[in-house]
């Protein structure tokens, strides 16, 4: 993956990004969501899949998305080495549970003033902050569960040679969390029609909604990166 990242950087469109997954994609190219939205690609289920099997699935050009991943503006960015555990867990904290806790009461409030100030509009996001709070919930409950027992017993055991699988049942549960985190997102995308602001729309409503999308954009490559790149490590 840096190798195909550097060539990135340095604008030319690599073959190896084909072979990446959505999920890793996602966590390096800030606005990836966007593209695969434009192009109908489903994310949030299929993180796993590379971007040239779920392109040749929907019949897509596999290098035309690739060019437009490299033409974001914020791209292609490097992640840590899963190899230094304590490091890879230092930046799922300070990137994604951080980040989550101070978005989400940002977004409560401002979904309850849209849904307010905008009740009787046909496309109005009704029960969008009460979604926001539930997930609010669920997911500080869940990353208190990493940050206090999961992530502490991981760094001590990566001190450790060799790794047991002694955090089987704990990743597993884990696991079964982040799937009810992507049943949340597939509430907040239905509510908000897939993050679609309607025609006329206020400023406060389109940033509502792509504050959202971020939000979702970024659960998504946070659930990828503890999924795929550091629970594995100890299974
Ligand atoms: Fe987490
Ligand atoms: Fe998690």
């Amino acid at each position: 993956m840096q190798n195909a990242l550097n060539e990135a950087k340095k604008g030319v469109v690599p073959t190896a990004l084909l072979d990446q997954p959505l999920g890793s994609l996602i966590a390096c190219f800030p606005g990836a969501t966007l593209v695969f939205r434009q192009h109908r690609v489903g994310f949030c289920c299929h993180a796993d899949q590379t971007l040239s099997d779920v392109a040749k699935r929907k019949q897509l050009d596999p290098h035309v998305i690739a060019a437009e991943l490299c033409q974001l503006p914020k791209g292609p960015l490097n992640l840590p080495d899963v190899s230094d555990v304590a490091g890879f867990i230092n930046f799922i904290l300070s990137r994604y549970h951080d980040v989550h806790r101070d978005e989400l009461v940002e977004l409560i409030a401002l979904a309850r003033e849209i849904e307010i100030v905008h009740g009787d509009h046909p496309d109005a996001p009704v029960g969008l902050a009460d979604a926001f709070i539930e997930m609010a919930d669920q997911l500080d409950m869940h990353m208190m569960k990493e940050e206090n027992v999961l992530f502490p017993a991981m760094r001590e055991m990566s001190m450790n040679m060799p790794i047991s699988n002694a955090l089987a049942m704990p990743i597993h549960c884990m696991r079964e969390e982040h799937d009810d985190h992507s049943q949340a997102i597939h509430r907040l995308q239905k509510l908000t029609n897939n993050c679609t602001v309607p025609d006329g729309a206020c400023s406060s409503w389109h940033r509502l909604y792509s504050s959202t999308s971020k939000l979702i954009e970024d659960l998504v490559a946070h659930m990828y990166l503890e999924n795929s790149v550091l629970f594995p490590r100890f299974e």
